[in-house]
């Protein structure tokens, strides 16, 4: 006897086991997070590290801070596409479960609105990760639009902007005097209007951080910007003690660069000796 398989219930199952199979946090479940429980997150740029974070965070960023952190660059100007997407893609093979968002890195998403969404697009295929970060407000208001009515998931980054050094001159806090705060808050605003699902504030005054938090309906994400936000984001290395200078809003949880050092000399040690490797470390042969 044939049986008829309906071709709208075979694709219902088959989407609905896809969905099943998703267990990523996703964009709009952090969208929906505004005024909630705290967003957790943090930056990593390894799949060892992302592997680590993945299991408390909600979302791990691939900072462009990496050409800081892990290429020794004095800034984030120089950071490349293609730096951005391996580390990314590095990153989601470490991680299952946070939301993975990669930041677009200066020069590949300024130009047009078309720049942003070709660069955007090939990170998100290239990577698989869940959204995208770009720095900027109300200039770039266009630009997130068009990417958002078009499938790409953009996190938006106001207050202090790193990849502007060169026009800011310094990597000081901001809105630390009231009469600085409307065009902060303009940004804030016009990120949110133009369809972000979150937004990072970065070394911002406390009160202006919470008027902004209060202001738009998108959660925000403080770095240096108090707990008046809805989530909280640090830089990995810089949290666990491994970077030799780091902002004041940082707190180390850690003090990993000596047990490194000391593991090192360690090693180094016995390798003059002759100590390493000993007897439990070599292959014998094969007993006939
Ligand atoms: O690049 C980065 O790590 C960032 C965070 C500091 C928010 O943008």
């Amino acid at each position: 006897m044939m049986t008829y398989c309906d071709p709208r219930s075979a694709y219902t199952s088959s989407i609905m086991s896809v969905q099943e199979q998703i267990k990523r946090i996703t964009a709009p479940d952090i969208r929906a997070r505004k005024g909630g429980e705290p967003i957790v997150s943090l930056t990593a740029y390894h799949a060892h590290t992302a592997r680590l974070v993945d299991k408390y965070c909600d979302a791990i960023l691939v900072g462009d801070s990496l050409g800081m952190v892990m290429h020794g660059l004095e800034t984030t100007v120089p950071v490349t596409l293609e730096m951005m997407i391996l580390q990314g893609h590095a990153v989601m093979r470490g991680s299952s479960r946070a939301l993975v968002v990669v930041d677009m890195p200066f020069g590949s998403y300024e130009a047009s609105k078309e720049q942003a969404f070709m660069n955007a697009a090939r990170v998100m295929k290239e990577t698989g990760c869940g959204a995208i970060k770009v720095e900027g407000g109300r200039r770039l208001a266009e630009t997130i639009a068009f990417l958002t009515e078009r499938g790409v998931p953009v996190m938006g980054h106001v207050g202090l902007t790193p990849q502007a050094i060169n026009t800011i001159g310094s990597f000081r806090a901001q809105g630390r005097e009231e009469k600085d705060w409307g065009p902060i808050e303009d940004d804030a605003k016009s990120v949110a209007d133009a369809g972000a699902f979150s937004l990072v504030i970065e070394a911002v005054a406390e009160p202006l951080a919470r008027r902004i938090t209060e202001q738009v309906p998108i959660p925000t994400i403080g770095i240096g910007a108090s707990a008046a936000c809805d989530g909280q984001i640090l830089v990995l290395e810089d949290m666990l003690g491994l970077s030799p200078r780091v902002p004041k809003f940082v707190r180390r949880y850690g003090d990993i660069g000596p047990g490194i050092e000391a593991a090192v000399q360690g090693y180094a040690d016995d390798v003059r000796k002759r100590a390493f490797p000993g007897p439990d470390e070599v292959y014998g042969m094969k007993k006939k």
